[in-house]
């Protein structure tokens, strides 16, 4: 019952793995923006949706289908069969319920766990060598409940974390700046979430420290009462959007994406992806962003940057928080 087009004769080519596969759990709007992203830029040979409403995802995967001949040949396909999964280099985890207006990310925990235990099991047995993105919310400590429920290596599980925060504030910076967001070198770490933070201490533009950074009138562009102005607009960017279209779905499948593309052409990219820390700060056993070399085999590394204290103090919130949220679904 899967729905797959031949793939057309006139593709434009790639630099990603075309031999690869790329399986995505979810047709709903984040795992369909996901796979238009990954399909659009040739990421992989073949895009395989899984979902278990077998109608919306054999019409999402023919929709996509249909763009054969503007799109570089990948082989979408569509079925509410896991089995559409096997042999997955990459699996990408949408599905869940997803946040309602208002609604912090970690209520979302203990509905999203129980779906994710499920899963498991019939994942693993689908893609038993893949390397998992977990999308879905709250992305940090379902990384962790992944690890553990999967028993995978920790470097091959992880989590879009933010790596979609990172991009809101770039574009914030550029705009105040008057320079591209390709430009600005700045992360946000810690928690996809309320506790979440900007590295101001190592943000630079172009080659500039962000806090050095001028504007035309020759004033420091940047002070601390308009870092952390954008700081909380950064946070409560979702919620904004959230607010006004139910759900947030493109930014996202850009990011989640552009971490498959990373991983398929083992760009070595560094990423703000969450996976499990192992006395990174002193913190351990907990899955939250902080930036990592990305490449084929997963995460690389999770790089020893320099923090501020007051910066190493928000990781270790951030980690009390997802540990707390952790506790309490008996993890
Ligand atoms: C986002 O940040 C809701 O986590 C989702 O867009």
């Amino acid at each position: 019952n899967a729905v797959a087009t031949a793939p057309s004769s006139w593709s434009t080519g790639t630099q990603s793995d075309r031999r690869s596969k790329i399986g995505i759990v979810g047709a709903g709007a984040v795992g369909s923006s996901l796979a238009y992203f990954c399909q659009i830029r040739g990421i992989a040979r073949e895009i395989a949706i899984y979902d278990v409403a077998g109608d919306k995802v054999r019409a999402e995967a023919a929709d996509l289908s249909h763009g054969a001949m503007f799109s570089p040949s990948t082989v979408v396909t569509g079925s509410d069969d896991v089995s559409i999964l096997n042999g997955s280099d990459i699996v990408v985890i949408t599905a869940g319920a997803k946040q309602k207006p208002g609604q912090p990310r970690l209520e979302l925990a203990g509905a999203n766990v129980d779906i994710l235990r499920a899963l498991t099991p019939k994942l693993l047995e689908a893609a038993p060598d893949a390397i998992y993105v977990l999308v879905t919310n709250p992305c940090d400590v379902l990384t962790s409940v992944f690890r553990e429920l999967s028993g995978l290596p920790k470097e091959r599980v992880m989590s879009s974390g933010t790596v979609l925060d990172t991009s809101r504030l770039r574009l914030r910076l550029a705009e105040e700046a008057g320079v591209s967001p390709t430009s600005v070198h700045a992360m946000i770490v810690g928690e996809h979430g309320d506790t979440e933070f900007p590295l101001w201490s190592i943000a630079n533009i172009g080659t500039v420290p962000l806090v050095d950074w001028r504007g035309e009138n020759g004033e420091l562009a940047f002070p601390q009462e308009v870092r952390e102005k954008i700081a909380d607009e950064v946070m409560h960017a979702a919620y904004s959007v959230i607010a006004g279209k139910g759900a947030t779905n493109y930014a996202i499948g850009m990011a989640g994406g552009s971490i498959c593309q990373a991983i398929l052409a083992d760009h070595h990219a560094v990423m703000p992806v969450s996976t499990i820390l192992d006395d990174y700060q002193g913190i351990s056993g907990v899955a939250l962003s902080v930036p990592s070399v990305v490449g084929r085999a997963g995460v690389l590394q999770q790089l020893p940057v320099p923090m501020s204290d007051g910066e190493i103090q928000q990781l270790k919130n951030s980690a009390e928080a997802l540990k707390s949220s952790l506790n309490s679904l008996g993890f």
